[in-house]
């Protein structure tokens, strides 16, 4: 059965990674297309440890604005879609997302894998306690576990290590198709995975709306929107 010239079997382990771009279509903006977050913000001050330490309301108050923009956007018919195939695939479905945002969940979906992490949590900095976010979060907010105030996102920052990479790897050795949805391949390690599994045999799909960094890395490429893309590719996959 072909996915655009990917070829796998009914039932195959399929292994998803997405990016920005999945959410694009929901109102929340991407990182590195024309006017995307990090031309509006410097990563450095929002987005690193030394960011965070230096200051802490800043860093809560970009967190909030994006939790508010996220509670306030819908799933886009990619969540959907995603979710549709982890519901009728024969097979395993993992999904792995970059983006911390809660709309694959609210599409659908179950066991999502946030490496980056979740806006809709919080976690102390001062003793590893996580509980879920409220709406805003300041920086004197105290720890419900330890009292410390060091609560932040639990959002994993540059410099900082991603969240679940054994799940991911093994998911990766297991999987017969890995397919990158809007996702630019500039942030590793997940812009690595598609060298991973191509060296490993596994046939890999590349969904977005332009060519990614690493788009020569894969066998075959869907280039649209994710809402009209990522539809019409499950569809074909569940029929065939
Ligand atoms: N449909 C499909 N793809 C889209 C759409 C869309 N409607 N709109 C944009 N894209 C694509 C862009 O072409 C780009 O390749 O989505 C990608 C978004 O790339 P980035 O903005 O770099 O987002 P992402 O790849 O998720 O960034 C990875 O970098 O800043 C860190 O932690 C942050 O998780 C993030 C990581």
């Amino acid at each position: 059965m072909g996915t655009d010239g990917v070829i796998v079997g009914r039932g195959a382990p399929i292994l998803l990674l997405t990016g920005a771009g999945v959410s694009a279509e929901s109102g929340l903006g991407t990182f590195r297309d024309a006017g995307g977050i990090w031309s509006r913000y410097d990563l450095a001050d929002v987005a690193t440890p030394e960011g965070f330490a230096r200051d802490p309301a800043l860093v809560q108050g970009f967190y909030n604005a994006r939790r508010a923009n996220m509670l306030a956007a819908a799933p886009n018919p990619a969540h959907r879609a995603l979710a549709r195939l982890q519901a009728h695939w024969p097979g395993a479905v993992t999904l792995v997302t970059q983006n911390i945002d809660d709309l694959h969940e609210r599409g659908g979906s179950h066991d999502v894998i946030h490496m980056h992490g979740e806006l809709s949590r919080a976690l102390c900095a001062a003793c590893g306690h996580r509980w879920d976010a409220p709406a805003e979060m300041h920086a004197s907010d105290a720890c419900p576990a330890c009292g410390a105030q060091a609560t932040r996102p639990d959002v994993v920052w540059f410099g900082e290590i991603p969240y679940h990479m054994e799940r991911i790897e093994t998911a990766l050795a297991r999987a017969e198709l890995f397919v990158a949805i809007g996702t630019s391949g500039a942030v590793y390690p997940a812009a690595g995975f598609v060298s991973e599994a191509a060296a490993a045999g596994v046939r890999t799909l590349e969904i977005n709306l332009a060519p990614s960094e690493v788009a020569d890395a894969f066998d075959a490429h869907l280039l649209g929107p994710a809402s009209e893309v990522v539809p019409d590719w499950v569809e074909r996959l569940l029929a065939g």
